[in-house]
């Protein structure tokens, strides 16, 4: 694995993550086989957000491979609420594990880790922006339940502005041929620009739907999502766009008889409970192939060279400039030097991904 860290899926080429899929399904097939392969290895779960299903799965992946766990699953019982920075938490912890999973509110928050621990970095959701393990579940789930990760049409359900599962996977599913997106939400929650920019750069086709009846007959895969509450600038604007998108059995049965219907979870009120029954339903199983993309990944991250980290400045051209985006990482965590990418006459920033004009 040439990264040494998993913020984004794009720090690994399609062999790399077909490779990952295929140790999965070696582990799924025999687990025994691999029950030592990270032993005397030691997780660190940081997690700056609550989790129930991702903490538990990255814990338990690494204890099936024989390998231990520290961390917090919540910020307020560790030094973070004496006011440490995220560099010094990082620095410390860095030190004391193998390989380091955390989950943070802001976004960027993963690549800003990287940045100072001595230890690997995979990126358990930052806010609103990626989830890269969560596509890795996702992935694994479709090559097996769906049989080919190319030429789907997939889609995309729910909260599509805040919904970080939903961006790493459209980031992901863009670099296979022939897949087409439907994106199905309100207008307040569409994807957000760099997504659009993602599948045009990829010659991708997409629609933009507000019906999720209209585009039920022509979907292979539907990737249902909760609305984000926790992202919301007030309640009334959550109560607004919640409940509007519910797949019922009316709905479902408008889809083809080999359609596969996803969701990361939690659950809220977006998929009726008599869906669960359907064999088209997978978001249960997906749990379980999420577990061994985890393992899969560990093994593979731990593989590799050891991680050497790199010395950044604050003195490049666009040390002055602020990130337009107010949930970047760099608003919170002021020592972050300003990084940047040009791109036409727009500066997108590295740790989230915002445009903001030069
Ligand atoms: C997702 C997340 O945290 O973004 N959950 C998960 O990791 N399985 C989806 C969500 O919270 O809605």
């Amino acid at each position: 694995m040439l990264s040494k860290n998993l913020i984004d899926l794009e720090n690994l080429s399609v062999k790399e993550i077909l490779d990952i899929i295929d140790l999965a399904n070696k582990i799924k097939a025999n687990p025994s086989e691999y029950a030592n392969a990270c032993q005397g290895k030691i997780l660190a779960t940081l997690f700056y957000e609550p989790s129930t299903r991702t903490r538990m799965s990255f814990s338990t992946a690494m204890m099936r491979l024989g390998g231990n766990v520290i961390g917090f699953d919540n910020p307020m019982n560790s030094s973070v609420s004496k006011g440490e920075t995220l560099k010094d938490t990082l620095t410390v912890i860095g030190g004391y594990a193998d390989i380091i999973a955390i989950r943070h509110p802001l976004e960027g928050s993963a690549e800003a880790a990287a940045m100072y621990s001595p230890a690997p970095i995979i990126n358990a959701g930052d806010g609103g922006h990626l989830h890269p393990t969560q596509t890795l579940a996702d992935i694994v789930t479709l090559y097996n339940e769906k049989g080919r990760l190319d030429n789907l049409c997939i889609g995309l359900c729910g909260d599509l502005k805040y919904g970080r599962t939903v961006h790493s996977l459209i980031k992901t599913m863009s670099r296979f041929k022939g897949n087409r997106f439907v994106l199905i939400s309100t207008p307040e929650l569409t994807v957000p620009q760099y997504i659009k920019d993602v599948m045009n750069n990829a010659g991708c086709e997409y629609t933009e739907l507000t019906s999720l009846k209209e585009a039920m007959s022509e979907l292979d895969v539907l990737y249902m999502t909760r609305i984000q509450r926790e992202r919301f600038e007030n309640d009334e604007e959550y109560e607004r766009q919640k409940g509007v998108f519910v797949l019922d059995k009316e709905k479902l049965d408008l889809g083809k008889s080999d359609l596969r219907i996803l969701h990361p979870l939690p659950r809220v009120d977006e998929i009726d409970y008599e869906v669960d029954d359907d064999e088209r339903a997978k978001y249960f199983q997906q749990t379980v192939y999420g577990m061994y993309a985890r393992m899969a990944l560990f093994m593979t991250m731990l593989n590799g060279e050891k991680k050497v980290l790199k010395k950044y400045k604050n003195d490049g051209p666009y040390k002055d400039v602020i990130c337009t985006n107010e949930h970047c990482i760099t608003h919170q965590e002021t020592y972050l030097p300003k990084r940047f990418k040009e791109y036409g006459d727009m500066l997108v920033c590295e740790y989230c991904e915002n445009s903001t004009h030069k």
